[in-house]
């Protein structure tokens, strides 16, 4: 098959977002346009091995996988791994995933006590959509994959819900008070139904819960055909907060080793992505393809040209940059509060 990469066509996108897909289960924060990441994995050749060394809430690995590539996924923010997990590993039988919710509510609501939410999250709902949430975290252990990452999203939706839809992607977490009423039970069983499209053949994606910086030691050398990523931005994101930090805190799972294991410290950033470029040079085949999307930075009133900055560090030649503005993303959004207008580039490099 011809390997049309090198003619990489990339639209501008009026809408990046598409929320009654499978990745609307959770707001992850940096999450790829799946609209992109499909446009992009149509160019590939379907019968080779694909790599998301950052894959979040798996976006690419679902997509990649979902065209038939035999796909791989990292990354070490734990809940970047219950989402992918519950995106790759969705039971072909609706039936199957919606009877074991029902079954997860019915023993939620018969509890004789329950426990309370954390001060710290418990804020963000009414107080009957946090005790309903908390019957149901008593099962965490029998969920499936997928019903387990739709109980992240429902969180998420029931926290929106409760502050009366109000938050935008920049006003997560404001308090809008008196709270309303939200029925937790309802909204994860519509999740359910509404995220809905499994993997046509299982075993084509698998995900490592692993540092990339380590990355070749779990993955053969030279065994990868195409790697393909949003790496974490180098305006250093933090991964943890948004929404992450209400599911933590429900979880009573401290933030800060989380966060400080995870490619976001600003003064470390050039020497760590260095290091991944090193590493994913050792994992990749001769003449293999990667794709990189990435972005302006803005310090000190300078803009950083994001595929220049990768260009100097990566030890791949670099056979195509395409550069367009942020569309329809908070991205653009941040730019028109900010008065600035930073580009998105993508960056295809090749193993020589
Ligand atoms: C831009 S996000 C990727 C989003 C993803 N494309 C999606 O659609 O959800 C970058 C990801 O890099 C991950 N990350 C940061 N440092 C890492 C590391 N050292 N090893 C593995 N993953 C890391 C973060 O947890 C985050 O999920």
């Amino acid at each position: 098959m011809k390997d049309y990469l090198l003619d990489l066509i990339i639209k501008t996108l009026a809408n990046t977002s598409n929320p009654k897909s499978v990745h609307g289960i959770y707001p992850y924060r940096g999450k790829i346009s799946s609209i992109d990441a499909k446009q992009i994995i149509s160019q590939l050749n379907p019968d080779k091995i694909i790599l998301d060394p950052f894959c979040g809430s798996g976006t690419i690995l679902y997509e990649a996988a979902n065209r038939g590539m035999k796909s791989f996924g990292i990354d070490l923010n734990p809940i970047a791994q219950i989402i992918s997990e519950g995106k790759i590993n969705i039971n072909p039988d609706l039936q199957f995933e919606h009877l074991s919710v029902v079954n997860i509510i019915n023993k939620a609501s018969k509890l004789k006590k329950v426990k309370l939410m954390p001060e710290n999250a418990r804020k963000h709902f009414h107080k009957d959509t946090a005790n309903q949430i908390m019957r149901m975290l008593e099962f965490k252990k029998i969920f499936t994959p997928y019903g387990l990452a739709c109980f992240y999203g429902s969180i998420c939706l029931a926290a929106r819900g409760c502050n009366h839809y109000k938050w935008t992607s920049s006003t997560v977490g404001k308090n809008i008070e008196p709270k309303r009423d939200i029925n937790f039970y309802d909204k994860i069983l519509g999740k359910i139904k509404k995220h809905f499209y499994p993997l046509p053949k299982k075993n084509k994606a698998k995900f490592f819960h692993m540092d990339t910086r380590k990355i070749s030691k779990n993955i053969d050398v030279e065994s990868i055909d195409y790697i393909f990523t949003s790496p974490p931005y180098f305006d250093c994101l933090d991964y943890t907060a948004y929404y992450g930090k209400i599911i933590l805190n429900i979880l009573e799972i401290k933030r800060e080793p989380i966060r400080s294991s995870l490619i976001q410290n600003f003064s470390s950033y050039e020497k760590s992505m260095k290091h991944v470029l090193d590493e994913l040079y050792k994992v990749m085949k001769d003449k293999g393809k990667i794709i990189f999307v990435v972005g302006d930075k803005k310090i000190h009133g300078k803009i950083i040209n994001g595929a220049e900055f990768f260009n100097d560090i990566s030890p791949f030649k670099n056979v195509k940059t395409i550069e367009r503005k942020y569309t329809g993303s908070s991205s653009q959004i941040f730019d028109n509060i900010n008065k600035t207008s930073r580009k998105e580039q993508i960056i295809v490099w090749e193993k020589k």
